[in-house]
C-alpha cells in the first residue's frame, strides 16, 4: 500500500513538473517560429548575408541596445564584451531569434489594445522598442507583416487581422 502511494505522489509531481516545464517554455519563447518569419521578412526580407549598417546588424535587423536588453547572447567563444559579440549574435538566425524570445519576455504587452498579445504586438515591439510600440509602423513593413501573416496563420494568434 505504501509503494502504491509513494508511485501515486511521483506520478503526480512528475505531471506538475511536466506543467512547469511546458509552462516556463511557453514564457521563454514567446514568439511563434511563424511570428519571427515574418518579423524577418518584413524588416529585411529575411536576407541572410552578413549585414551590418546604421545601427542594425543581421536579419532581423537588431541594435545593440535591444541585443543587450536580450541578454547579451553570444556565439562560440566570445565573450559579451568584446568587439564583435553583437554582430556575431544578431548575424547568426539562432542566436537572433533567441535575443527576440528573451526580449519578448521583457517587453511583451499589447501594444494595439486589441486585449490579446500576439505576433502584430511582437512585430510593433521589434520595430519601435518595448517603450515605443504604440507608435506607427511604415506603411512597408506593415503590409509584408499583414500579408506574411495571413499566408503563414498568425500562430500566437487565435485572431488574423484582415486587411482592407
Ligand atoms: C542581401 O543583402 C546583401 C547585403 O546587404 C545585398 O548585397 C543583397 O543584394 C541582398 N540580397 C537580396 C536578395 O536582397
Amino acid at each position: 500500500m505504501a509503494a502504491n502511494k509513494l508511485s501515486c505522489t511521483l506520478a503526480i509531481g512528475a505531471l506538475l513538473c511536466l506543467g512547469l516545464v511546458v509552462l516556463i517554455q511557453a514564457q521563454d519563447k514567446p514568439v511563434t517560429d511563424v511570428c519571427l518569419g515574418c518579423i524577418c521578412e518584413a524588416i529585411s526580407g529575411c536576407n541572410q548575408t552578413n549585414y551590418c549598417g546604421a545601427g542594425v546588424c543581421g536579419l532581423f535587423r537588431i541594435t545593440w541596445a535591444y541585443w543587450a536588453d536580450g541578454g547579451k547572447l553570444t556565439l562560440g567563444n566570445d565573450s559579451p564584451q568584446s568587439e564583435q559579440a553583437f554582430s556575431n549574435c544578431v548575424n547568426d538566425p539562432y542566436c537572433a531569434a533567441n535575443t527576440i524570445q528573451n526580449y519578448m519576455v521583457k517587453f511583451g504587452q499589447d501594444c494595439n489594445g486589441d486585449g490579446r498579445v500576439d505576433c502584430f504586438d511582437y512585430a510593433a515591439i521589434h520595430k519601435l522598442g518595448g517603450y515605443g510600440c504604440t507608435g506607427e509602423l511604415s506603411y512597408q513593413y506593415q503590409t509584408v507583416l499583414d500579408k506574411c501573416l495571413n499566408t503563414f496563420g498568425n500562430s500566437n494568434g487565435i485572431d488574423v487581422r484582415t486587411t482592407g
